[in-house]
């Protein structure tokens, strides 16, 4: 079974957002195996830079879906995107120490972040735009 699974509940009505949501997530999985299989420090880090870049690429486009919606909730979504970008570039400095506990450490943010920030966050601007298409 892998780590993170795709389910109805990351679903935000958008096939590129979904899309683009599920690559993360396949990264992820392959982050979290990298981690069982013991891998070395430079395999852990090229997997963590894709998944970093890839996120960002990620918030781009949804931040600019969000405003072609009319989102109103969008700045604060920005702040929160604009503090994992943080996190994530904090993780990638500690990484560098190739130490295991951070590995671990990462693969558990890592999981909590795409479960939590798409479920709790992303999903509301697919609310809106499914209310405003309805209206
Ligand atoms: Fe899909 Fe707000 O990140």
């Amino acid at each position: 079974m892998a780590y993170v699974e795709w389910s109805d509940d990351f679903d935000v009505s958008n096939k590129t957002l979904n899309d683009q949501h599920k690559m993360l997530l396949d990264y992820i999985n392959d982050y979290d195996q990298a981690f069982a299989d013991e891998a070395g420090l430079g395999t852990m880090s090229e997997i963590f830079d894709k998944i970093v870049s890839y996120a960002a690429m990620h918030f781009e486009q949804e931040e600019a879906y969000m405003e072609s919606v009319g989102y109103p909730g969008i700045k604060s979504h920005k702040h929160i995107h604009e503090q994992l970008v943080a996190r994530v570039l904090e993780y990638k400095k500690q990484l560098a120490g190739g130490d295991r506990v951070v590995m671990k450490e990462i693969r558990l943010f890592l999981k909590n972040w795409l479960t939590g920030h798409i479920k709790g966050i992303d999903t509301k601007y697919a609310q809106h735009a499914a209310h405003n298409d309805a209206a």
